[in-house]
């Protein structure tokens, strides 16, 4: 049985955060609403307890009975977690006098406190939170102090809890990932066995026993996502997989030989559909972005759906949703807001069964899952790509030309990043073909044509980006390969906007 972390959520920014921190020390984990832990579910050996935007205060605040789950697991509460915890137990929480946020330093460490093991008294912690505990009810003890904190650490007396106001998750507490060890290992006494192997093992024989001699489709968009959970299906179960991969037309240069090619290599059972025709028609004239991308939505549902029912017996619909997609992510409102397909539409369209063997794994996580697969470093290291492609990189509306104008001035850019090697150092990167002409002069003659944007970000996640500082020298060369090799452009700009405000794509 895979032992197990549960992390309880209350809302807080940083709870994928501590997901991604338990994982990294080779401990399964799951992220669960704060009000739906599985008891009975004898793999878990801890929980920790998120922070949250509420002040155990707010009316509307997330509270629940931890008897039991204290009763039975070593239980870590952080920042709102602890404060929720000494609040119900009677201790009082009071907005603090200066709110502690940011920086600060460990003043006093109880001696040979477990959860503290190893961390020294100066050690920087992180502070996010207006409220303090002012005084621990009957039964805790304080276990660390900072200098405006006295109970910025306390332990429950003849049980394995603690809580910390501090958030030991985020970089900036030097000795977070320690403590968080000390938790995980000492206390909760995780084998710490989990990784990619161990991932693979266990997925590849539990889908053989889900899928048995059953017959899977699965759309392959390029990504990596997608690719990976391919690759994965194909060990378990071989042919019974088809793979289908819908060429829109809005892809890059050369994009869809490329990685069918790929594909072809790495042994899957793969049909390409060039559907370019059917869009570009569906396109036509079509200015508005939201309407772009309901119709290749749409269109690729079609298609997809059109092709898989040329197979026959097909029981599974595979998708490479991964963790952050699933996560029931709890709003501040207090409802809860289910998780998004990767493919919208098509499990209800075709009516069948759905299989997502990558539903557990956070990005990086997968991305090492690939590697340990063996599949090509390109495959696995691609920026993302949105899925309606350059459609929604062309601003107004949308012609085979254009489009071919756009992959020209794209090409030279990605293949001049991956030149310079700056191609790993940004998370996306594209260019924008502006509806916009401009006056130039080449040789003796003016010119009246198009300008494009180049967008380089760099970013974790994709929710904030800033743009990438990239070299005037590459930007030179790039700009001048773009207005010399691409004809219809003369002009490049780069975008230096970053999200918030901004959004990566300009549509
Ligand atoms: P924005 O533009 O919202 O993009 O800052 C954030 C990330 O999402 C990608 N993106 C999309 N991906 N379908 C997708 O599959 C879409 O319609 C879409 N729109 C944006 C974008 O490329 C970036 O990585």
């Amino acid at each position: 049985m895979q032992e197990k972390i549960i992390i309880l959520d209350f809302g807080s920014q940083t709870t994928q955060l501590i997901g991604r921190r338990v994982r990294e020390l080779n401990t399964y984990c799951e992220i669960l609403p704060y009000n739906k832990f599985p008891f009975g579910d004898e793999s878990v050996i801890g929980v920790i307890l998120s922070g949250s935007p509420f002040s155990v205060y707010d009316e509307k605040a997330f509270k629940v009975d931890l008897t039991e789950i204290r009763k039975h697991f070593p239980v870590l509460g952080i920042c709102y977690g602890a404060q929720f915890m000494a609040f119900s137990s009677g201790g009082s929480v009071e907005p603090a006098p200066s709110r502690e946020y940011g920086r600060a330093h460990l003043s006093w460490i109880a001696p040979e406190d477990p959860l503290f093991k190893g961390i020294e008294v100066g050690s920087q912690v992180w502070m996010s939170h207006g409220d303090t505990i002012t005084s621990v009810p009957a039964g805790f003890v304080t276990v660390a102090s900072t200098d405006s904190v006295t109970n910025a650490a306390y332990k429950i007396e003849g049980e394995p809890t603690w809580g910390v106001q501090f958030h030991p998750e985020v970089y900036h507490s030097t000795d977070g990932v320690k403590l968080l060890s000390n938790f995980v290992k000492d206390i909760c006494h995780s084998k710490c066995d989990w990784d990619a192997e161990s991932f693979i093992e266990t997925t590849v024989a539990a889908l053989r026993e889900q899928l048995g001699d059953d017959k899977v489709v699965l759309g392959l968009s390029g990504g990596v996502d997608s690719s990976v959970a391919a690759v994965l299906l194909n060990r378990a179960i071989g042919k019974n997989l088809t793979c289908i991969f819908v060429d829109h037309g809005m892809l890059r240069k050369n994009e869809f030989n490329d990685v069918m090619r790929d594909y072809e290599g790495l042994g899957l059972n793969v049909i390409g559909v060039d559907a370019s025709k059917k869009f570009f028609s569906e396109l036509a004239g079509v200015t508005d972005p939201e309407k772009k991308r309901k119709i290749i939505g749409k269109g690729f549902v079609d298609v997809f759906d059109e092709e898989a029912h040329k197979l026959t017996d097909v029981k599974w619909l595979a998708q490479g949703t991964i963790y952050p997609d699933c996560i029931e992510s709890l709003s501040i409102t207090g409802t809860t807001i289910k998780s998004h397909h990767n493919v919208g539409g098509l499990p209800e369209k075709m009516n069948l069964k759905l299989c997502e063997p990558l539903r557990l794994l956070f990005k990086d996580e997968v991305r090492a899952v690939g590697r340990q697969l063996g599949m090509p470093e390109r495959l696995i290291s691609r920026h993302p790509f949105p899925g309606p492609g350059l459609a929604v990189r062309i601003l107004g509306d949308i012609t085979p030309e254009k489009v071919a104008v756009l992959q020209e001035a794209d090409a030279i850019f990605i293949n001049g990043l991956r030149e310079w090697g700056l191609y790993d150092k940004v998370w996306q990167a594209g260019v924008i073909l502006l509806p916009v002409q401009s006056v130039g002069v080449m040789g003796d003659e003016r010119t009246y044509e198009r300008a494009v944007a180049l967008r380089a970000v760099t970013s974790t996640d994709a929710m904030t980006a800033d743009w990438a500082h990239l070299p005037y020298d590459f930007m030179a060369k790039v700009s001048n390969d773009i207005i010399n090799k691409v004809r219809g452009v003369n002009r490049v700009c780069y975008d230096i906007s970053s999200k918030p405000p901004a959004t990566i794509e300009w549509e």
